[in-house]
């Protein structure tokens, strides 16, 4: 079952469709989360070679694709879709790893050529070639020059499935033998993470027998609208007394800004410095700050600081200062039942006004490792999750210090090396790669 072949690395804290939603009044809506994307992992400048030795172009090297437009109307036209590649392991009839950042400007994820990343992993092993491929409407690779309404016709997932398809068909790469590699003589393997990881899974679904493996990392299957469950895998996993404290604020919040007296509500505001704030709603919210700096008010921050964490990340990480603050009081930590609402009250508010004003991935309940589904891990299918954040086993370093992240990957390689035995070259065997 090669056709059908692929595998969903799901992680502890994965990605999903998020709203970016107005109010009718025209402000943000409060429930749009922060946004998930795939690591940046940018190559450094090194010389590359082949395994020939003979020097290859920069990874840095930007190469372009005449896309369609529309697929189900090729007469539209093409745009130029922008890629990267390279051939470091590559031996004639080697398989062609092809992965997208998604919905990212694709420019700096060159490290997703290279065995930094799961992808360059796959090429290593089986003697392959990598390519980075822009998503279309991101970075440069737009096929109007605006964003109407007429244009954003053509960004649907369909599309975007069907960009991957044609790619793989038509592409002449710029390495030797690289006109001779289409989907239909040779085996490919799609790569993603997050969104892409989500379109890796559909695409294997939409175009059965087409690529002949998928890794999906954190693949956010599921269009969830109203994600408060975003919340979930961060209040099981944070440090217990630091759950319960925070539980016992947000009720406490809750309720006043639901039906407290006009003091009540103004004692909680002034102990976060809201004083100016009209709507009590905006103080939940929580948008990058990047983004939205006017909406820097919000306290989900403080828990959106999760998503930033990686499994290398140390107790200096933003998210434990915040616990910290909390739990640590006159340099004693709370039990496991906090300190209860009087303390964490007053230290978040502090912690909010004086030190945070800021700066595992909790899109899990958008995939496949969702709370409460059963979805069986199978030969063809596996399903691997280890104790990572968001798209954590893309990223080799993270299999070097987290031994669970490890494990996904190589079961991950496994399986992509069982799906294409005696398809690719192995070292020994087979005609060599060289120079035509
Ligand atoms: C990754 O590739 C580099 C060359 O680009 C090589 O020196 C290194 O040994 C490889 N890492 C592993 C773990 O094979
Ligand atoms: C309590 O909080 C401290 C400080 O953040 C943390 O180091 C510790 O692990 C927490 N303990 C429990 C049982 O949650």
């Amino acid at each position: 079952m090669w056709s059908s072949a692929w595998t969903i690395a799901s992680f502890i804290l994965p990605f999903v469709t998020h709203t970016r939603a107005r109010l009718p009044d025209g402000r943000p809506h409060a429930n749009t989360l922060p946004f998930p994307k795939v690591p940046v992992v940018t190559a450094d400048d090194l010389r590359v070679t082949d395994i020939t030795g003979a020097t290859l172009p920069p990874l840095s090297t930007i190469y372009t694709f005449d896309q369609l437009i529309d697929h189900t109307n090729p007469s539209l036209g093409t745009f130029q879709q922008r890629y990267w590649t390279t051939w470091e392991w590559y031996e004639t009839g080697g398989p062609i790893i092809l992965f997208t950042p998604g919905e990212e400007n694709a420019e700096p994820y060159t490290g997703y050529l290279t065995n930094e990343t799961i992808n360059g992993q796959i090429a290593q092993q089986e003697h392959g070639a990598t390519i980075v491929l822009e998503h279309r409407y991101y970075g440069l690779s737009n096929p109007f020059s605006d964003l109407s309404v007429q244009s954003l016709k053509y960004h649907t997932i369909q599309q975007a499935i069907d960009d991957l398809e044609y790619f793989a068909t038509n592409v002449q790469l710029p390495m030797p033998g690289g006109n001779d590699v289409s989907i239909t003589t040779t085996p490919w393997v799609l790569v993603g993470g997050s969104y892409s990881g989500a379109l890796t899974g559909w695409t294997m679904v939409n175009k059965p027998g087409l690529f002949r493996a998928g890794y999906a990392s954190s693949a956010v299957v599921e269009a969830i609208v109203d994600y408060w469950a975003y919340f979930e895998p961060i209040r099981q996993f944070m440090p217990a007394n630091c759950s319960a404290d925070v539980e016992a604020v947000i009720a406490h919040i809750d309720s006043v800004f639901t039906s407290g007296s006009t003091s009540e509500i103004n004692h909680i505001k002034a102990l976060f410095g809201w004083q100016d704030l009209t709507h009590l709603d905006d103080a939940a919210g929580s948008f990058p700050a990047s983004e939205f700096s006017l909406l820097r008010n919000q306290v989900r921050y403080n828990l959106a600081d999760w998503q930033s964490l990686d499994v290398g990340t140390g107790p200096g990480g933003q998210f434990f200062k915040f616990c910290d603050a909390l739990e640590v009081k006159n340099g004693v930590s709370a039990p496991a039942s906090g300190w209860g609402l009087d303390h964490a009250l007053q230290a978040w508010g502090s912690y909010w006004t004086t030190t945070y004003y800021p700066q595992s991935d909790p899109w899990r309940e958008a995939t496949v490792s969702a709370d409460g589904q059963d979805i069986q891990s199978t030969p063809q299918q596996p399903i691997a999750v280890g104790d990572g954040f968001h798209c954590s086993d893309l990223l080799t370093f993270n299999g070097v210090v987290d031994s669970t992240v490890l494990a996904v990957q190589t079961q991950g390689l496994a399986s992509i090396k069982g799906w294409l035995e005696g398809i690719v070259p192995s070292k020994r065997a087979s005609v060599r790669f060289g120079r035509r």
